[in-house]
């Protein structure tokens, strides 16, 4: 489809300059330039609106949505295998796909246009992208042992089946990587199989890492080194992977994650609900590690909502810190926009508004009270954004909110299916 998006701000543009973005099929046509022979089949009228690319919430478990609100304020080993490890147990995969389908929701109404997703039910993910559209990076959640490990190895199989299911779906816009849970959860000898089958078959690594002071401490006294250490010493940072938390570090970890193959996603609202701390980003910044921006699931944050995520992540950095400069609104969109994209793999691709990119953009209404007057927009969207400013929301050339309203999701019919799968709970 062709979509033209008359008249709009861009990100990086002085106050009054407007462009023209010209969407042909799945990539950003041209800019202010009209590409041959293009006829707009939509026309978008920019002349309120900012246009900056989507959001890539870059940590989350999108079918957990159907928890939001239901455990809180618990200590987290009491919340995670007290309260959600026994109902995930008996959750159905349909109660998974309406889960996740709720997190789409409010991810697309909030500016997300890709997410990397741990989720424990297979081909359910990759069902709900290729209904609503949204862009995802998917890997199964798997836990064992060692190699021999019946469960492990059940876990695994499903995870590669998951990437052959996909081939069914062509509308999905998926890939796919391989996501142990976390040291706690995975045997040192499932870990090292783990990572020669992400070797073997050069799929990236997602897992959660370093995220509370008892996986550190356990670690050290199991193991004699750091979370970081012990996991790159499993040979697990020879493809890309996107290490979740990293709360807890060394000095000699911040060497460690400096490593082109590793992208940190911090996750601000998770840490400070489940009591873990604040993640050491701004110095992880300066050493040079590349660090991504998550919401986690919905039962620890309570919300898939990366505008808000941004505004906790620098006022947490600068108060944690004793320092205002800690980071600035400029690195919060740097860490949710640069970041994010690293970790889906889409760094040549996407991330930016420019020709040849990826069209996963979005709109946001400039003349919310709340980004009045406009003296910075980096500034009202680090500090001022809700999330709820965003009119419309493009992924893969294909409109998935228009002036707020869904196009691809039923958002009645998502309410009252999650409704009903939690009414057993
Ligand atoms: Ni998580």
């Amino acid at each position: 489809m062709n979509i033209l998006i008359s008249n709009v701000r861009l990100l990086d543009d002085e106050r009054g300059v407007r462009r023209d973005v010209y969407i042909s099929g799945s990539r950003i046509a041209g800019i202010d330039e009209k590409p041959e022979g293009f006829t707009p089949e939509v026309t978008i009228d920019g002349s309120h609106r900012l246009c900056m690319p989507g959001l890539v919430n870059a940590h989350t478990h999108a079918y957990m949505s159907v928890f939001r609100n239901y455990a809180d304020d618990l200590p987290f080993e009491e919340w995670l295998f007290g309260k959600i490890d026994p109902l995930e147990g008996r959750m159905t995969p349909e109660q998974a796909y309406w889960g996740t389908m709720l997190s789409i929701t409010e991810m697309i109404r909030t500016g997300t246009t890709c997410f990397i997703d741990m989720h424990m039910f297979p081909n359910t993910c990759v069902r709900a992208c290729a209904d609503s559209g949204i862009r995802a990076f998917i890997t199964r959640g798997v836990v064992g042992e060692d190699r021999r490990d019946e469960g492990g190895q059940r876990r695994l199989r499903e995870a590669f089946e998951e990437i052959e299911y996909a081939k069914s779906e062509p509308k999905a816009h998926v890939r796919f990587g391989l996501g142990p849970h976390a040291i706690y959860t995975c045997g040192e000898d499932f870990l090292r199989y783990v990572g020669e089958l992400a070797a073997e078959r050069q799929l990236p690594i997602n897992m959660h890492l370093a995220e509370t002071q008892f996986e550190y401490d356990s670690c050290m006294k199991e193991h004699g080194m750091s979370p970081v250490a012990y996991v790159k010493s499993l040979g697990l940072f020879h493809v890309p992977v996107i290490l979740a938390h990293c709360v807890h570090l060394t000095d000699e970890d911040m060497e460690s994650l400096c490593d082109p193959n590793v992208t940190v996603v911090t996750n601000p609202a998770s840490n400070m609900k489940l009591g873990n701390g604040f993640a050491p980003v701004a110095r992880m910044l300066k050493e040079g590690i590349c660090v991504g921006l998550g919401t986690d699931g919905a039962s620890s944050n309570n919300a898939l909502n990366m505008f808000r995520e941004m505004g906790l992540l620098t006022l947490t950095q600068k108060g944690a810190n004793l320092d205002c400069l800690a980071l600035t609104a400029e690195e919060t969109l740097k860490v949710a926009l640069d970041g994010g994209y690293r970790a889906a793999g889409l760094a040549d691709e996407g991330g930016r508004v420019e020709k040849g990119r990826l069209a996963d953009l979005i709109l946001l209404d400039e003349e919310a009270p709340n980004f009045q007057p406009k003296h910075s927009m980096k500034a009202a969207l680090a500090y001022s954004s809700t999330g709820f400013e965003v009119t419309d929301t493009i992924v893969n050339g294909e409109i998935l909110m228009r002036d707020r309203r869904l196009m691809t999701i039923d958002e009645e019919r998502v309410n009252g299916e999650v409704a009903r799968a939690v009414s057993g709970f």
